[in-house]
């Protein structure tokens, strides 16, 4: 086969040859700043040598106890039955020991508040924090009761306590063990666009908390203490305010699921612990691809929402989802620690809430959080922002209107009291600035393709609304729209004019670096102010963020919620007392945010960590595996771009010496 290139052919090829090396040098070029260095480790703090020593004591109520907040009218929580047979309010052994420790200062995250969020600052040892939940009742030393895990009903103690509140409800259902709500789309099957529906105000919003594991998922004893933690935390001590299953992707689509109930029920029993059996609901591939046929990709990292939409299309006696991994912890109270995200971001205004978002907020360097609102105020002159009347060109706003035409008549009222839609962990970023997130461009059916102003919230967690999941559900279904995992509920929120919020949960860092660095890598140069670039007015727009792989050296290694961080699991080993020496004589390998007791104890602050690996387990997303991918993309279109150039230069210098017989070919 012989092709001839004509001049047009060979400008091409010399266009593209000198857009590889301009690729091969964007690759390798050095940034000039230099790398920071981290502060000198701090060890875990002791008391001071001539002080009083601090001392642990029992938490105040007024530090444990949960409100029935705005609801108080129309529903008073009944107890619910714990694990042991008796009522939570009765049983010592159900409840957690959290302690105030005197004379010890509060380790201070490097971002984020535990004041502002409302979260108790509180201690908690492994012992005293999941002891109630069997961690070391194989020991002599446990001095709790033991509870019998192998007859441990996990949904029936969950409908007992949805049927004892059952007055706050709008409607009751309780969870169905083993039954299949799931199923295929029907030929010609409507979808219809949701309507928001006002928040009734005489009954209780109800949350389902979607737990994502998979098949292959081995369960280790820490797993189970979790799961067992997170469900007598949240459903049975919130009175079945929260009802919590286990969504498990089952990855042999020969298990034949749908077809019939056995098979479902031994998928069930196959993939799950016994505990856990009623709470389980499966999925497989092919539910994804009956219900989104257009989407080009259902696997967990491009569309880990798809299974939650259909979740959140199934089950719709929920207000609200949150998606969970297996490897998050709450070192302290489960249920408190959510409720207090929800608190916080229903007390949020909707003006500039997207601006907002964005900010990596540091007391030291902002004030309180009423003053960073000022301050992104300031720096959008008091208009509405980005998500005041935003419109895409692909549907429909669902979202409310806003109460006045112009912003400035707005003063930060509108959305007070209104439970947010979507609720994130950490920052969000606007997509079109992003400069390294592989999956930038990542979208389809746009109509204005990566020009749609996307925004995206590490990682693909959080809590959504079911008006929010439901729309998503029908755009992909029914217009095949679509955004990467990570940018999917907080595009569409943003797209629909819905409330987004990300509560300023507290944060730590080690190895510690310079605060004042921190602030300007996380959230970009200047005062809030001063962020006024034409676009982003108001948003935050940190190195570390939109130029992610240049900073991997900072964020890799050393943050309390960052899913790419080790720091995670170094706290939970020296909690649970798996480095150091046994004999508590030393704090070698106790991180700072920790406290050892003279009687060797560790203590715990409250945060969520993420994440937390038990065993050889894999996360659901591959995001650290993305520099790889930038570089064997590369790598192979240098290669192909090479055999290009090599057969072009032997195609024309074959042509120079043999011109007639091509001639007489071509
Ligand atoms: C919880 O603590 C607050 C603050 O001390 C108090 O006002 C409230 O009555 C307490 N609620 C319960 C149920 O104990
Ligand atoms: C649970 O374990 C206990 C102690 O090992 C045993 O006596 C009991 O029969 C077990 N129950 C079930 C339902 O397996
Ligand atoms: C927001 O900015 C506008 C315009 O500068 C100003 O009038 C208003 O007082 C500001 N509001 C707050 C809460 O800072
Ligand atoms: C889970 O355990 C099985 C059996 O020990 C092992 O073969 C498998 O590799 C483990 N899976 C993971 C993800 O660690």
């Amino acid at each position: 086969m012989i092709i001839k290139f004509g001049a047009r052919a060979r400008a091409l090829i010399f266009v593209l040859l000198f857009l590889s090396l301009l690729l091969v040098l964007a690759h390798f070029r050095r940034r000039d700043e230099p790398r920071l260095e981290p502060l000198d480790s701090v060890t875990v703090p002791v008391a001071p040598g001539n002080g009083p020593l601090p001392s642990v004591k029992p938490a105040p109520d007024s530090a444990t106890n949960i409100t029935d907040k705005q609801w108080s009218s129309v529903w008073s929580r009944v107890p619910c039955v714990g694990l042991r047979g008796l009522n939570f309010d009765e049983e010592n052994d159900d409840t957690l020991r959290e302690s105030v420790i005197e004379g010890l200062d509060y380790p201070s995250p490097f971002v984020g508040s535990h004041d502002t969020v409302g979260l108790s600052q509180t201690w908690m040892t492994a012992a005293a924090r999941y002891g109630p939940y069997g961690w070391g009742d194989d020991q002599a030393a446990y001095d709790g009761k033991k509870a019998p895990w192998n007859e441990t009903d996990w949904a029936k103690l969950q409908n007992q306590c949805i049927y004892y509140n059952a007055h706050g409800f709008h409607d009751a259902a309780i969870i169905q063990p083993f039954a299949r709500r799931f199923r295929m789309r029907e030929p010609g099957e409507e979808i219809k666009s949701p309507v928001i529906e006002p928040q009734a105000a005489n009954y209780v919003p109800r949350t389902a908390i979607v737990l994502r594991a998979w098949e292959g998922y081995n369960y280790t004893a820490e797993d189970l203490v979790n799961l067992r933690a997170t469900v007598a935390e949240t459903a049975l001590r919130f009175g079945g305010e929260y009802t919590v299953y286990i969504l498990v992707h089952v990855k042999d689509t020969g298990r034949n699921i749908f077809s019939s109930d056995e098979n479902y029920r031994r998928a069930v029993e196959d993939l799950v612990p016994p505990e856990f059996w009623g709470m389980a609901v499966l999925f497989d591939e092919t539910l994804l691809q009956s219900w989104y046929p257009e989407i080009k990709t259902h696997g967990a990292t491009y569309q880990i929402m798809q299974p939650l939409q259909l979740f959140a299309h199934f089950y719709p006696k929920f207000d609200f989802y949150w998606q969970l991994e297996l490897d998050v912890r709450f070192t302290g109270h489960a249920g408190r620690y959510l409720t207090a995200l929800s608190d916080f971001a229903r007390e949020q205004p909707r003006k500039q809430a997207i601006e907002r978002s964005t900010w990596y907020y540091m007391p030291e360097f902002h004030g309180g959080y009423s003053d960073l609102l000022a301050a992104v105020n300031a720096s959008l002159e008091g208009k509405g922002g980005l998500g005041w009347g935003m419109r895409i060109q692909d549907f429909e706003p669902i979202g409310p209107k806003p109460p006045v035409e112009d912003p400035l008549d707005d003063n930060f009222e509108w959305g007070v009291g209104d439970e947010a839609d979507f609720i994130a962990l950490t920052p969000c970023a606007y997509m079109p600035s992003l400069e390294h997130w592989v999956w930038r461009n990542w979208q389809q059916g746009l109509k204005a393709g990566t020009k749609t102003p996307g925004w995206m919230c590490q990682p693909a967690m959080g809590r959504a609304s079911r008006t929010l999941l439901l729309a998503v559900h029908h755009a992909q279904a029914v217009q095949g729209l679509a955004m990467h995992s990570e940018a999917t509920l907080s595009s569409f929120a943003l797209w629909h004019g819905l409330k987004l919020v990300v509560p300023p949960q507290p944060i730590y860092q080690d190895p510690q670096w310079p605060h004042d660095k921190m602030n300007e890598l996380f959230n970009g140069p200047g005062a809030i102010e001063t962020h006024r670039m034409q676009g982003m007015e108001g948003m935050a727009r940190g190195d570390v963020i939109y130029r992610q792989t240049d900073y991997e050296y900072i964020t890799t290694t050393s943050a309390s919620f960052w899913y790419t961080s080790d720091f995670p699991n170094r706290i939970y080993d020296a909690w649970l007392g798996r480095v150091g020496s046994q004999d508590g004589s030393s704090s070698r390998g106790v991180p700072y945010v920790l406290w050892r007791s003279g009687d060797g104890k560790v203590y715990a602050p409250n945060m969520m960590l993420h994440p937390v690996k038990t065993n050889q387990n894999r996360p659901l997303d591959s995001s650290g595996d993305s520099p790889w991918l930038v570089i064997a993309g590369v790598a192979v279109s240098l290669l192909g771009l090479s055999a290009a150039g090599f057969w072009w230069w032997k195609r024309s210098s074959r042509s120079r010496y043999s011109a007639l017989r091509t001639e007489e070919v071509g």
